[in-house]
């Protein structure tokens, strides 16, 4: 019976495994000429097992296999593409070249990807060797920006799961104009004083879930720009780096709103903010509301709770400073924990457009094991359960 049993279950994942190489194309990409040595320049051979994958009628899958591939910019449009369920599946590192003048592509991004559906990337690591890049910002001025690791513009269903980025030049992850969009279990690593390398931006995205991923970087851990809406980030810890940030919004005067953000269980570690929001002093028509914090667990966090509505480095392009964002609903829920300096909670919101419906429930920082303070300004709510420090403004 057993035997049996076995037997059919190999027949039949042998022939499940003919059936889906047939019938949903497998591209890798050594045999479009890559060479994982880590050396040889593989970027046509990606370009070519792409070309192949998006001209293919039924499911495609792009297979990397191990090793170390380099791979200069690269650029993935969708537009033209038959099939709407392309899989890369990678065992390897992509490996961008040392010389960051190499990297960018036209649009800053190192691997990008316009108008997809349905792409999906498994497993493997980008490796985007942004020291030299990071030495130079951290040392010199007319340094280049740098580029993006990977980027997805204007695209829907993007799956991106157990991907590890490490060192990119700028962003690690970008996903700009996008609807629906999940990222599972990515890991990122760059070093806590690397510049501009945020974990994962989001611009004008909706409905994006982040879940079950380790961010420690040099700059937000996650960023949420302008226009998103619809976002679920449950399970990050995050550190090194700046944190869950909301902005900096309310640059322009004319920009959409950022609104139903949800953040559950999070924790972070030596970070310079926990959950952040972030608008510049300028006149602007944006808007924060329906935010949920929960379950956050502060470690040594400079700015556990920050709402910052004066930022204007330099005191500079701030004409009136006072920003225009309106943020409203923004509820803390469950936040406890340590915080690296005395001020725990700070809320220095517009005295123009005031917050109001902040809520805190059950939120317990401290600071070297004594009361931490909460510093408010313009801000409207209520607090339920303990909430320590005590929020005077309210
Ligand atoms: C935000 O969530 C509310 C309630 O869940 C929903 O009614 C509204 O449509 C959402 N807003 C957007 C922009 O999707
Ligand atoms: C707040 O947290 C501190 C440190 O974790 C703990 O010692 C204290 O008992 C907590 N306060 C309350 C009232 O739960």
């Amino acid at each position: 019976m057993a035997v049996s049993k076995l037997c059919f279950s190999l027949v039949f994942s042998f022939i499940y495994v003919t059936v889906a190489s047939a019938g949903s194309g497998s591209y890798n990409v050594q045999s479009f000429g890559a060479k994982p040595d880590g050396k040889t320049d593989s970027t046509k051979a990606f370009v070519g097992a792409w070309a192949a994958a998006c001209a293919s009628t039924a499911p495609a899958t792009i297979y990397v296999p191990a090793g170390r591939f380099l791979v200069g910019s690269l650029s993935f449009g969708g537009q033209t593409c038959k099939s709407n369920a392309i899989s890369f599946q990678i065992d390897g590192t992509l490996v961008a070249p040392s010389d960051y003048n190499n990297v960018v592509g036209k649009s800053g991004n190192w691997i990008r990807f316009e108008k997809v559906t349905g792409v999906s990337i498994s497993g493997g690591t980008l490796d985007g060797q942004g020291a030299a890049l990071w030495a130079c910002k951290n040392s010199a001025k007319n340094c280049p920006q740098g580029a993006t690791t990977l980027a997805f513009y204007n695209s829907n269903n993007v799956v991106i799961s157990g991907l590890s980025s490490v060192n990119s030049q700028m962003f690690h992850i970008l996903i700009d104009g996008c609807h629906n969009a999940k990222l599972q279990g990515v890991k990122i690593s760059a070093p806590g004083n690397s510049p501009n390398t945020d974990g994962i931006h989001l611009q004008s995205s909706s409905a994006v879930t982040i879940l079950n991923s380790h961010i420690g970087t040099g700059d937000d851990c996650i960023s949420i720009g302008p226009g998103n809406s619809n976002l679920w980030i449950e399970n990050i810890a995050c550190g090194p780096g700046h944190g869950i940030s909301i902005g900096s919004l309310g640059w322009e005067m004319e920009e959409a709103g950022v609104q139903n953000v949800t953040v559950k269980t999070a924790t972070f570690t030596g970070t310079q903010n926990g959950l952040r929001i972030k608008t510049w002093a300028r006149p602007s028509n944006g808007f924060v509301r329906n935010v949920v914090y929960q379950h956050a667990v502060m470690s040594g966090v400079q700015n556990p709770i920050i709402i910052d509505q004066n930022y204007c480095p330099d005191n500079k392009n701030c004409p009136q400073q006072s920003s225009g964002v309106k943020i409203s609903g923004v509820t803390y829920e469950d936040v406890h924990g340590t915080s690296a300096t005395e001020v725990a909670v700070k809320f220095e919101c517009s005295k123009t457009e005031p917050c109001s419906k902040i809520t805190l429930d059950h939120v317990n920082l401290t600071f070297k094991d004594e009361k931490a303070e909460a510093s408010c300004a313009n801000a409207g709510g209520t607090t339920s359960g303990l909430v320590l420090p005590l929020i005077g403004c309210f």
